[in-house]
């Protein structure tokens, strides 16, 4: 059976992506959350799914390989990989400190760089898939993403790099770029704009989120975690097995790729 390690298993869209895998694959859920991880993990268990779990801090090198080691040791050599661990909130570009830049890009790019890495040198030559979360942060040039966008520009491009490093012996890679959903991150954001702009006050954290919506998607309708597991599980799957470095946005209709 084919094994795909998901990263940021514990969060909304991990989450709802290592529920969708779980119907064809065997699953490891890592995350740094150790709590949720269980969670999760017990109940895909109860239902039937075959998964085991380990704590992963994507930015650490030895940590990924121990994931590695963990589903090779369980479940069986990890052929599939979906990358959603990652973190962004909003900082204006001016109030943007070293450590916040460095911690971002340390989770969102140098993660998605050391997992990627390590499934291509253990399939050695043997066909494989691989999804990468980006964000459509990496295409609007927003202030409080000064951080956030370009470490998922980078990701695009990381993409593009793997998928052609892979292609000849069949490891596909592809991204995904979601929109808007509410999920902890974006729970997160929302609080904050609310705690730091006096335009917002009397505002609420989903009503914030709900004007966004509004002003930005063409749909006028927020994502879903569902919509991006979908699109996870399709590129993931034969059903995809011609298509490769391909950066595919699930949002409304928000970025023209
Ligand atoms: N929610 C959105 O609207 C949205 C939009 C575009 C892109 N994304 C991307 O989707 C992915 C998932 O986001 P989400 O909305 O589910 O957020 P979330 O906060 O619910 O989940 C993120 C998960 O990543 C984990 N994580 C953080 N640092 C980690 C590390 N060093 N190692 C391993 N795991 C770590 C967290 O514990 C958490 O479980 C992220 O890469 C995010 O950038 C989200």
């Amino acid at each position: 059976m084919s094994v795909a390690l998901v990263t940021g298993a514990a969060g909304g869209l991990g989450s709802a992506i290592a529920t969708r895998l779980a119907q064809d694959h065997a699953v490891l859920l890592t995350d740094v959350d150790s709590g949720k991880l269980g969670d999760l993990a017990s109940k895909l268990a109860a239902d039937g799914a075959s998964v085991a779990h380990a704590v992963c801090d994507v930015s650490d090198r030895d940590s990924v390989t121990a994931a590695f080691d963990t589903a090779e040791a369980q479940l069986g050599e990890v052929d599939v990989l979906a990358n959603v661990a990652g973190v962004g909130r909003f900082v204006p570009l001016a109030d943007l400190t070293d450590q916040q830049w460095d911690r971002t890009f340390a989770v969102n790019t140098r993660g998605t760089f050391l997992t990627c890495q390590e499934l291509l040198r253990r399939r050695a030559g043997r066909p494989g898939a691989i999804v990468n979360l980006a964000s459509i942060g990496a295409r609007l040039g927003m202030d409080m993403l000064a951080d956030y966008g370009p470490s998922k520009a980078a990701v695009i491009e990381l993409t593009h790099v793997v998928s052609r490093v892979g292609a000849p012996t069949g490891v596909r890679a592809n991204t995904v770029m979601p929109g808007l959903i509410w999920t902890d991150m974006w729970e997160k954001t929302s609080e904050w704009l609310l705690a730091n702009d006096p335009a917002l006050a009397g505002s609420s954290a989903e009503k914030i989120f709900q004007g966004f919506v509004e002003s930005m998607v063409p749909m006028r309708r927020p994502q879903t975690p569902q919509d991006v597991a979908e699109m996870a599980a399709f590129l993931l799957s034969e059903r995809a097995a011609n298509v490769t470095g391909q950066t595919i946005s699930v949002d409304g209709g928000v970025v023209l790729t």
